[in-house]
């Protein structure tokens, strides 16, 4: 079976592509593709035109499996015509290429669509209220996703773990900050759910396996605030907690609003999986598991090459 991976630079997508190398061929593109990777990787701009079409046509995938976008909020905020184009434009395209080609989607969105005002789990069900661009494009994209391909799997995430650029993801930020005895804020007023990405990939693979289509919510059981995230990745890799400050989100000087407390219910995917999602604790372990054997170094070592242009 070959998996077409979009953003095989990324945090999830390398993740992902890694994961899924173990039992599939891997298609993996992204505008500057990683080089050494255990994987067919290759640079193209999905904002061309006609380039979802392009690479089915040329690939040939069994299933597409959809991680690239723009992530950065504040960088959406700032240039929200590119954000609508790589989050609501680019996902609407290949759902109309896999249906023409009769192969599944797995679309990505975020747990951000959500105003983060109840206070209560939110369910699949639940109405979204995006606070800023990148949300609302994010939202959009769902909608459009499902509307021509309503087959597609859509998955709302929030996610953490090692990346090539050893930048990508929250809990990098504290550890690398840690390490280097930096004094860094640690949000109280920030709820999410966070799981490790390399068990949110097997979870995505388990759900392709199983043919699962429609909308799901698979992020961490745990609810945590930023703050206890940072404390518990200084703790796990006995870094100085003190380090980290308690602050505040709501008074932080982030360009783009951003929703606070965003405890979501996975009950939907453990009832379609047969059993739980992953533990906090045990994706911690493994994190932590993963530095000791050299992970993020060996993700380090795939250097970029020149970005398609
Ligand atoms: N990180 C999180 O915790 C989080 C939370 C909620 C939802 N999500 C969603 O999860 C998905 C993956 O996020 P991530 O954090 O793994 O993303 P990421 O690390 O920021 O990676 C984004 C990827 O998209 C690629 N890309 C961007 N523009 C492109 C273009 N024009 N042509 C080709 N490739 C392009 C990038 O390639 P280059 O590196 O070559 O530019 C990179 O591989 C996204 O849909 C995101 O919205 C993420």
């Amino acid at each position: 079976m070959r998996l077409l991976i979009t953003g095989a630079s990324g945090l999830l997508g390398l993740n992902l592509s890694l994961e899924a190398s173990a039992c599939y061929t891997v298609i993996g593109v992204a505008r500057t593709p990683l080089q050494g990777v255990p994987f067919e990787a290759h640079g193209v701009d999905l904002l061309q035109e006609g380039m979802a079409a392009k690479l089915i046509r040329e690939f040939r995938p069994d299933a597409v499996l959809h991680c690239a976008a723009l992530t950065y909020p504040d960088q959406c905020e700032a240039h929200p015509d590119l954000a609508w184009r790589m989050n609501t434009w680019l996902p609407a395209r290949l759902a109309e290429q896999c249906t023409a080609a009769h192969i599944p989607l797995l679309h990505i969105s975020t747990d951000a669509v959500f105003d983060g005002r109840a206070h209560t789990p939110y369910t699949e069900a639940h109405p979204p209220n995006p606070l800023n661009v990148y949300a609302r494009t994010k939202w959009e994209a769902e909608k459009a996703v499902l509307e021509i391909y309503p087959q597609a799997l859509v998955v709302r995430t929030n996610f953490y773990g090692w990346s090539a650029s050893g930048q990508r993801s929250l809990a990098e930020f504290f550890f690398y900050n840690l390490s280097q005895n930096k004094t860094v804020n640690g949000f109280t007023d920030a709820i999410f759910c966070p799981i490790l990405v390399n068990d949110l990939a097997r979870l995505l693979l388990e759900m392709l396996e199983r043919g699962l289509s429609g909308l799901y919510h698979v992020l961490g059981p745990q609810p945590m605030s930023k703050y206890e995230f940072g404390i518990a990745i200084a703790r796990r890799f006995g870094l100085d907690e003190r380090l980290i400050r308690p602050g505040s989100i709501a008074e932080s000087d982030l360009k783009a609003p951003r929703a606070m407390h965003l405890w979501l219910s996975t009950e939907k995917v453990r009832q379609a999986l047969g059993h739980p999602l992953p533990e906090f604790s045990t994706g911690l372990e493994q994190f932590y598991a993963q530095f000791l054997v050299g992970y993020p170094q060996k993700l380090r070592r795939y250097p970029q090459s020149i970005p398609f242009s």
